[in-house]
């Protein structure tokens, strides 16, 4: 049985009070949600201590949304893997698109994160997807398994084990046009095939989570599907009615 996980990407927004309140507001309505959900919130760095004190107690993990590249040193302005887990950080978000797209993150420096990442005991999240044009072009397939293979191949069995993977469309991010049940089914399918090609048997225990505006009106649909294993969220999850509302979706 695979994990079932919903995971909030906060990106730059709030102030650290403000997500402490929002937090506690998760914790407090968790029950609204089914228990065997798993919920990952992933706050900007700032807030991590604070957030991690608003967690306390509850089943709610905590992630980062990046980390750097390198284990410590002369590096000015970057957070690294160990930072995050001292904070108790379990997870931490690496390869987002916003992440390739503005900060020139390439398969190279991923392969040096989720290194990072893993010798700290943190889980990546790794997030794969194709932009607007190379859909239009029928590319997507060959965007996504190349994503795949130059970063999640490289990994041991074992790494590969604790991995997570969310299949993004850029033309779906914060745009209100989310990918089509049957859109994201298809592709979370193929993404399987390419793990299952490399890692065997393993590859159906991986969680392939979808993001692009993800709500709590079109969570049930799209978690219906067989390869779809929850969301990466990011506006929805910004308020705790909303970003619960999505865990809601598998109990439909
Ligand atoms: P939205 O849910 O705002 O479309 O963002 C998705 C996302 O990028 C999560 O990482």
């Amino acid at each position: 049985m695979r994990k079932k996980i919903v995971a909030g990407n906060w990106k730059m927004n709030t102030l650290p009070a403000e997500g402490a309140e929002l937090a506690k507001g998760i914790v407090a309505q968790r029950a609204t949600a089914p228990a065997e959900v798993n919920f990952i919130v992933c706050p900007p760095f700032t807030h991590l201590s604070q957030v991690a004190e608003a967690l306390k107690g509850s089943n709610i993990a905590l992630g980062a949304q990046n980390c750097a590249a390198e284990e410590k040193g002369a590096y000015t302005g970057e957070v690294s893997a160990a930072m995050i887990a001292a904070l108790g950080c379990r997870y931490v978000i690496l390869g987002h698109s916003e992440r390739r797209q503005y900060y020139g993150e390439t398969s190279e420096t991923l392969n040096l994160k989720m290194a990072r990442a893993y010798a700290h005991g943190l889980t990546p999240v790794y997030c794969v997807g194709e932009n607007l044009e190379e859909r239009e072009a029928g590319k997507h397939f060959d965007v996504v398994k190349a994503q795949i293979e130059e970063v999640v191949c490289n990994l041991t069995p074992e790494q590969f084990a604790g991995l997570v993977i969310a299949y993004e469309p850029v033309w779906a991010i914060g745009t209100g046009k989310t990918a089509t049940a049957d859109q994201a089914q298809e592709i979370h399918a193929f993404i399987r095939k390419v793990l299952a090609d490399k890692f065997g048997a393993a590859a159906a225990e991986t969680p392939i989570l979808y993001g692009g505006s993800c709500k709590p009106s079109n969570a049930a649909e799209l978690f219906a599907k067989e390869d779809v294993d929850g969301g990466l969220i990011g506006g929805a999850a910004l308020k705790a009615e909303d970003f619960l509302g999505i865990g809601q979706g598998f109990a439909k």
